[in-house]
């Protein structure tokens, strides 16, 4: 629904990781949301992404990986300090997050 290379930023934290193999059809952050992304993203926009699932970090960053429109990029410092509600119950509880950044070329 949003205009083309119409956002700087995509900000994609902690999706439902949809654990049961069965469900992982559902999850977000696949090949097809790449391409959305890069169709919604201005050159040199960026999608930062978080998720405490392992396996979910694994399809990821393998399906931004795969998509030859984006590169591996950083994540500012000033935005890794800022933590979603999820984000500090997680930390909280001792369970690892991790995070990638890609950028549109
Ligand atoms: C985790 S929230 C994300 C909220 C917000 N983006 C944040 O980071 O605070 C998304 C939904 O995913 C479901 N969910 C269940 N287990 C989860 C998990 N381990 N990680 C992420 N989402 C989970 C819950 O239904 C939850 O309402």
């Amino acid at each position: 629904m949003l205009p083309r290379e119409s956002l700087r930023a995509l900000h994609v934290y902690f999706p439902d990781p949809w654990p049961k193999r069965k469900h992982r059809k559902n999850r977000l952050v696949n090949a097809r949301f790449t391409e959305l992304a890069r169709r919604v993203l201005t050159p040199g926009g960026v999608v930062y992404l978080r998720t405490d699932d392992e396996d979910y970090f694994a399809q990821m960053t393998a399906a931004f990986a795969a998509n030859t429109d984006f590169c591996l990029a950083e994540m500012p410092a000033e935005l890794s300090r800022i933590m979603t509600d999820f984000e500090k119950d997680f930390l909280a509880k001792g369970v690892n997050t991790r995070r990638a950044a890609y950028q549109r070329r």
